[in-house]
Parts: C-alpha cells; structure tokens; sequence
C-alpha cells in the first residue's frame, strides 16, 4: 500500500484534478484505489447532509466502497479557509481528530491512498497545527501539483523548502497549466524541471472541457503513476 499527500502552489491549482487523474490512471492499471479528503470548506446541503465537490469527484474516482463521511469526515459549509468555517460553528478540528477520522480510508487494503490537502501548503487547522501536519504524523510522501501561472516558480520552489524542513519529500510533482495565457510555459517548466525534486508526473495542458468531470477525464492521458 502506498499513500501519498496531494498539496498544491495554492487553492484552484488543479489538486483535485490531479487527484482523482491519478485515482483513475491506477484504477486504469488494474490498482484498488482509494482517495481522501480530510477537511473540505464548500459544501452543498441535500435534505442536511454536507457534500463537498471535491469529495464527490474523489469517491467518483476511487475504486474502493467508501462512504463519503469516511472520505471527507469534516464538511464545512461556507467556502473559507477551513479553521474560520470551523470557528464559525464553535468547532476546532485537531490532527489528532483528523487521524482517527481517517482510519477506515487508510487502513483500507488498497495499492494506492491519495489524500487531497486544501488550498496550499500551510492552511491552518486550529491555533496551532496546520493541516499538513496530517503528512507528518503519518510520514505521507507529497505530490506537489504546481499550477502554472506567473509567480508559481517562487510559489513551487518556497512550498517544496517548506516541505523538505518539515522533513518530509516531495516524491512526484505535476505542472498544471491553469493559466492558458502565461506567458512562456515551456521556459517556466525547463527551470521547474531543473529545481523541483522528486518524479515528474506530467504536464497537464489547458483542458477545454466544460466542466469539471469532463477536464478531470481529461488529465488523465497526462499524468504517469507515482512510485508505488
Ligand atoms: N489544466 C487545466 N485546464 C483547465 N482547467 C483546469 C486545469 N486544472 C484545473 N482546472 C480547473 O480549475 C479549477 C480548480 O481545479 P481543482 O479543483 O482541481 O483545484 P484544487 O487545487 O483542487 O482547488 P481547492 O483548493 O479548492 O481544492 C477547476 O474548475 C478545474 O477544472
Ligand atoms: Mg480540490
């Protein structure tokens, strides 16, 4: 079994495509898969019950049976960082929490576990731990999604010296072209190629898809596997 955290250069970088494209390429490769999301800000509301997008397209793509409370065991309602949502409703959600919450996804007999962060690198959790802490307790490896966009060489770069001082790894990283107007593209990953550490796990292009499912589906062909 191998788990790896899934972090990004900031929020709407591409994490959960990346994600659920890795969830699927495994399932593609014949691998029992399972995705998490520990934490979600943004839910929809069905007859009281809390649905997070990200969540959704995570139990979409996975192939293990999990019900959604144990792949997103903490929906928030408003689209906030986390640890305000979570303030706003007198709750304080700690690692420790996080962990158990987690079990039955990470106990789950699969070959791959992704587990999706939220927005970048260090999102607090509470008034003193932050939420990629969940990494270093579990001693999770990281993909590091990096969306392609001016300013992101300093973005990838300050998020992989963080990661690697927290003691952890960064074992594969994506370049997601979220911005299909930056200027340069192909110079900008040269120098991510030449500073990022860990696997290069592809480059996702600007997806025209409508929606989306449809631009998940779509990064698939892009994306390798990471070590496993
Ligand atoms: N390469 C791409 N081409 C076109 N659209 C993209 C691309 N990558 C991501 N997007 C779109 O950008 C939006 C943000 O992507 P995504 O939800 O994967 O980011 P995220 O990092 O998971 O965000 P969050 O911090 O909210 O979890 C989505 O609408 C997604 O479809
Ligand atoms: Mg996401």
């Amino acid at each position: 079994m191998t788990t790896y955290f899934v972090s990004g250069t900031d929020t709407d970088c591409g994490k959960t495509l990346v994600t659920t494209g890795l969830l699927r390429l495994a399932a593609q490769n014949g691998l029992e898969t399972v995705g998490l999301k520990p934490i979600a800000a943004g839910c929809e509301v069905n007859d009281g019950v809390y649905h997070n997008a990200d969540a959704l397209m995570i139990q979409q793509a996975m192939t293990a049976p999990l019900d959604y409370q144990d792949v997103n065991p903490v929906a928030l309602l408003p689209p906030i960082a986390p640890h305000i949502a979570a303030a706003e409703i007198g709750m304080t959600v700690t690692i420790s929490q996080l962990r158990a919450l987690l079990q039955p996804g990470l106990s789950y007999p699969a070959d791959l576990i992704l587990v999706e962060g939220a927005g970048g690198w260090l999102v607090p959790l509470n008034d003193s731990e932050f939420l990629t802490d969940l990494a270093g307790v579990l001693q999770m490896p990281i993909i590091l999604v990096v969306g392609m966009k001016l300013g992101c060489l300093n973005h990838a770069l300050l998020t992989q010296a963080r990661i690697e001082q927290a003691g952890l790894v960064v074992a594969g990283w994506v370049a997601n072209q979220v911005d299909p107007m930056m200027s340069r593209p192909a110079e900008n990953l040269a120098t991510l190629q030449q500073h990022m550490h860990g696997q290069f796990l592809g480059y996702i292009p600007h997806l025209k898809g409508d929606d989306d499912t449809e631009r998940a589906l779509d990064a698939v062909a892009y994306l390798k596997l990471p070590p496993l």
